[in-house]
């Protein structure tokens, strides 16, 4: 929660349904359908991914969160905790992934990072956040 409330590109209210989120994913880890995979060194978590199946679809997953602390970015971090995400999501039988992501300045350095892991945007919903801030669809074909 640290991690979350550090990162300058979460809105307070986004930081609240991230923790709901990990909440629910600890109280039933097996069942809820949101997976959570954090990196950490010398105890201290500098990283972390949520994934999940997309309901009532074959094979389409979800990445709903990521992030890495401000000091460890630019370090392989984020580049691992996707890929390792991706291995889980192949071992699933999992063929497509979908991130939403905003149009925002902000967000320019990780449209950057899913585009150089190959995702490609394939949609984009004008004002969907807020008056000039566009919902980002981006997805990956992975089987
Ligand atoms: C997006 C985010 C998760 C990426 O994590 P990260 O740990 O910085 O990612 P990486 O270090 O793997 O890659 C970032 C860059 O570092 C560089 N890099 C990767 N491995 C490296 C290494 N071992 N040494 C030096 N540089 C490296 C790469 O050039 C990479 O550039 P790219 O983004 O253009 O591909 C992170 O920047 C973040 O938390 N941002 C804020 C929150 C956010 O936007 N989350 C996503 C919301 S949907």
């Amino acid at each position: 929660m640290a991690l979350l409330r550090a990162t300058p590109e979460f809105k307070p209210a986004e930081v609240v349904v991230a923790e709901e989120v990990m909440d629910s994913y600890l109280a039933d880890p097996a069942g809820f359908g949101y997976n959570t995979l954090v990196s950490e060194a010398d105890s201290v978590i500098n990283g972390y991914i949520c994934y999940g199946p997309a309901p009532l679809t074959e094979g389409t997953w979800d990445i709903y969160w990521m992030a890495v602390s401000a000091e460890k970015q630019g370090k392989g971090v984020g580049g691992a905790l996707l890929a390792h995400a991706e291995d889980k999501i192949k071992e699933a039988k999992g063929r497509l992934i979908v991130i939403e992501t905003s149009s925002q300045p902000g967000y320019e350095k990780t449209r950057r990072f899913y585009a150089n892991h190959g995702y490609e945007a394939i949609a984009r919903l004008p004002d969907f956040y807020a008056p000039g801030d566009d919902k980002i669809i981006l997805q990956k074909r992975i089987g």
